[in-house]
């Protein structure tokens, strides 16, 4: 059990566009997915992509078997995802609060494709296709920024919703 240091929003790596993975079913790359799936575990993520944790590959692991953290959402299955592309299935867009484990104790609400098809590949290289909507899209669409660079304040057209998870619970009780 390997919990690795997730870098933080202003580290200079988080804003750098990954390199594809050329090489599969390596020791390398098994360790790096056994780390980010530690490392999001240790952490009480949902998602957690490689440059993260320092390593500018284009990786992500994401899943949601507790449904009750969640309420009102499905589970995700556990996924490994490598060199992953997004496709929009339709223009709809929809908001929804995120919040990422590099922008500690903050919270904001992005716009994201409603509904999308990614592909990619698992740890051995086989191919992975899925079509999916709401809250797993939103998911894989903000694990893969990542691997450009991008973090989801990065996506808000509306910087006043973006805050700290205390003080967002507060004024959402008053009614703010
Ligand atoms: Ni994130």
């Amino acid at each position: 059990m390997t919990e690795r240091r997730v870098l933080r929003m202003g580290d200079p790596v988080l804003g750098r566009v990954s390199a594809p993975v050329t090489a599969f079913s390596t020791e390398a790359l098994a360790r790096l997915i056994e780390d980010l799936w530690d490392t999001m575990a240790a952490l009480g993520g949902i998602g957690l992509a490689a440059p993260q944790i320092g390593v500018a590959q284009r990786v992500v692991v994401f899943g949601l078997d507790e449904p009750s953290r969640e309420p009102d959402i499905a589970p995700i299955a556990p996924t490994v995802l490598i060199n992953p592309t997004i496709t929009p299935l339709n223009g709809s867009m929809e908001t929804g609060w995120e919040g990422c484990l590099s922008v500690p104790g903050m919270r904001g609400l992005v716009p994201r494709y409603t509904r999308i098809r990614y592909c990619g590949a698992d740890e051995r290289g086989e191919a992975i296709e899925r079509e999916v909507e709401g809250y797993h899209a939103r998911v894989v669409q903000h694990e893969c920024d990542h691997l450009d660079g991008i973090l989801y304040p990065q996506r808000m057209p509306d910087l006043r919703l973006f805050g700290f998870e205390q003080e967002l619970a507060v004024a959402a009780l008053s009614g703010e």
